[in-house]
């Protein structure tokens, strides 16, 4: 047998176990606890806490929360007289059990609308509809939501205005009338205009008019949200960043709200997230269905570590950055836009285990301290 000096040893065990127990202390949100809130989307089943090992990875990781669905128009109000806030009170009480900074999404979006709200056809009942749909909720969590996402995705690609069925009733007024509504409900209340590809130049042109138009006619706006479905690629940091300047030099706060990044090709060069949108695929559009190849595993680290550099050299003006998932067993991406793909869009995969994408978002801040 072998002698083993005890001093060695001793020293050996101790710097083992001062390592393992650094290691099991970092998290994204302690990382970044002095820059911004890091946050994620919740699904129905983590609201509820179904799976014990996510809810213990959201709760170390994340101090900010959105629901993914479940507070969208066509879960709380299915009937013009029926509210449902079952899962939405159990969202809000997980966010304060847990002491997170909790996000409300969305109040006014042409997506996902209970089928009775699409047959609206007049002003009267729209007005009617946004009053009572805005105030309802907007009251009832007066004081516990830190920030409302007031307007989903009211633009097309080019700047212009969607024509949603909110547009085509009201005009250009109800943008206003919203964010009004909102305030009025909850005056403490942070009120986000929420789109994506708003850090494209024609878009983001279109965003800041619409974010001047609301404030011009009395609307508070509080916040924009970049909702950050990026690819490896695109958008460059060069464009993200004009756009954290030119929103910030509105005096309103930039959130970064539903970031994630596809890795897997995109037949129709498509961006951002128009959930309109669905298409078949083949097996060559699923090209990694098992694993996620080193090199992309890498390249997707590294795309990470830029947003993030550039994050953190804007922290003063990024309120919140927030994924759109815990991991990526639950993306979004995985169906969109071809369904039953395998896309590794965040820091952790569908086994929960943190990818080389979180080491190097943690990395940025052990180089600075
Ligand atoms: O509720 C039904 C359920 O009853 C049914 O069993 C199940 C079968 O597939 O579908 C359920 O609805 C799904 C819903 O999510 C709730 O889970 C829809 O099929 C599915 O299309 C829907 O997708 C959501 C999408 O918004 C809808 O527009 C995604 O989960 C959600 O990540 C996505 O989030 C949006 C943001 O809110 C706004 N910005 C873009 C972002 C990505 O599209």
């Amino acid at each position: 047998m072998k002698f083993i000096n005890p001093y060695v040893f001793a020293v050996a065990t101790l710097l083992m176990v001062s390592c393992s127990s650094k290691k099991e202390t970092l998290s994204l949100k302690d990382a970044y606890k002095n820059d911004f809130y890091i946050g994620t989307a919740l699904s129905a089943d983590q609201i509820q806490g179904k799976n014990t090992k996510e809810d213990s990875l959201i709760k170390k990781e994340f101090n900010a929360i959105t629901a993914e669905n479940i507070m969208k128009s066509m879960f709380v109000h299915p009937q013009k007289d029926k509210y449902n806030f079952t899962l939405a009170d159990k969202y809000v009480a997980y966010g304060e059990k847990n002491k997170m900074f909790i996000h409300g999404h969305t109040l006014i979006w042409h997506s996902q609308l209970a089928p009775w709200m699409e047959k609206i056809k007049d002003s009267t009942e729209m007005k009617a509809f946004m009053k009572d749909h805005i105030t309802t909720i907007v009251s009832k969590y007066k004081g516990r939501i830190g920030s409302w996402d007031v307007v989903n995705e009211a633009l097309n690609e080019d700047g212009t205005l969607r024509k949603s069925v909110f547009l085509n009733t009201l005009g250009e007024q109800y943008l206003v009338d919203a964010f009004k509504l909102a305030a009025k409900a909850d005056p403490k209340v942070d009120l986000y205009y929420n789109d994506y590809n708003i850090e494209d130049p024609a878009k983001r042109a279109g965003a800041i008019a619409l974010i001047k138009k609301i404030k011009a006619a009395g609307g508070k706006v509080d916040g924009v949200g970049i909702q950050g479905h990026w690819r490896l690629a695109s958008p460059s940091i060069e464009e993200i960043e004009k756009s954290i300047l030119e929103y910030s030099a509105l005096g309103i706060k930039v959130a970064f709200t539903e970031l994630d990044i596809t890795v897997l090709p995109n037949p129709w060069d498509l961006k951002g997230a128009d959930v309109n949108q669905n298409f078949e695929g083949s097996e060559k559009m699923n090209p990694y269905p098992k694993a996620l190849p080193d090199s992309i595993q890498n390249k997707l680290a590294e795309r990470y570590a830029s947003i993030f550099k550039l994050f953190l050299k804007h922290k003063d003006k990024i309120s919140r950055v927030t994924f759109w998932g815990v991991h990526d067993g639950q993306s979004w991406l995985n169906d969109w836009p071809i369904k039953g793909r395998t896309n590794y869009p965040l820091p952790f995969d569908a086994q929960l285990k943190h990818k080389k994408a979180y080491d190097s978002i943690l990395q940025l801040k052990a180089k600075k301290e």
